[in-house]
């Protein structure tokens, strides 16, 4: 918190589901106040009752992050209602998987299409820069920020049927790396979560035989809880994490090591 005790505000895109809503939640226990961004409008404001019913300050709103007036907007709110923006984090992501080609008996029967690719890199990619250039001339002005982004170890070591979620979360590290360049200036870090196998939705369609197989190769034993990322969040946000900059932390239970 700042030494004159006012909240600081942070904002969760993806809030309203999976590690977003765990993240809304921790941030507001720790004593921000939080704005939770999703595109599940109802979701969200699920996470804002939940929050404000524990004595928590939070606000909803639907925000598609690919739209970049839906981020200007969003950030115009916040500033509205709480004055300033400490923290953003950019979690909200989706998957649409496919092989570049597919191949079934020395046949090509499948490939992964140009929506599928573009979808993908419009949310997890684009929706980074969008909702980060929105807040960055609101960080500049207050000379402090902390932007956190969410990467996944599929960037740094690839995955089958993966090729636009890659490209994109690979894409997540190249920009944090050069935000870190650019706006350290200013009392702003930014910094990106390399999350591995973490039980949530997203990962709910795996097989079990995959789904058992990736335990297997984690040597804590166990998959990821939303708690996990959020508390590395947490920490990436804090006053006091002002010298890290340009890092890529990975939450993984050691599994790509
Ligand atoms: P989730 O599917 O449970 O939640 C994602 C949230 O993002 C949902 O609330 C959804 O409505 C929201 N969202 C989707 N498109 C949006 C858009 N255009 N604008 C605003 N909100 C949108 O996913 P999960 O697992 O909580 O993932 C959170 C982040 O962590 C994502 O960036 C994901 O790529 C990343 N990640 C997840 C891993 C996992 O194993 N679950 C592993 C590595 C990274």
């Amino acid at each position: 918190m700042t030494s004159t005790q006012q909240p600081r505000i942070a904002i969760v895109t993806g809030g309203g589901n999976g590690i977003g809503r765990a993240t809304a939640l921790k941030f507001a226990e720790a004593g921000y106040a939080v704005a939770v961004w999703d595109l599940a409008e109802q979701a969200a404001e699920e996470v804002v009752s939940a929050i404000t019913a524990a004595g928590g300050v939070a606000i909803a709103r639907k925000v598609d992050v690919s739209k970049p007036e839906d981020c200007v907007a969003g950030v115009a709110a916040v500033v509205e209602r709480f004055g300033r923006i400490d923290v953003l984090i950019n979690n909200a992501g989706v998957v649409r998987d496919g092989q570049l080609v597919k191949v079934k008996d020395g046949q090509v029967v499948g490939q992964m299409s140009a929506d599928q690719f573009q979808f993908v890199l419009d949310v997890c990619l684009k929706g980074v820069f969008n909702c980060t250039q929105a807040v960055v001339p609101t960080m500049i002005a207050q000379k402090y920020g902390r932007i956190v982004s969410t990467s996944s170890v599929v960037a740094l070591y690839g995955n089958f049927g993966q090729t636009n979620y890659v490209a994109a979360k690979a894409g997540v590290i190249g920009m944090t790396r050069v935000w870190a360049r650019e706006l350290g200036r200013y009392g702003i870090t930014a910094n990106a979560v390399a999350p591995g196998f973490i039980a949530t939705d997203m990962v709910k369609s795996i097989p079990e035989k995959v789904y058992n197989a990736l335990i297997e190769h984690t040597p804590v034993g166990r998959a990821g809880q939303p708690d996990d990322i959020a508390r590395a969040y947490l920490f990436l946000a804090d006053d006091k994490s002002s010298f890290i900059n340009g890092a890529i932390l990975s939450v993984d239970g050691g599994s790509v090591i």
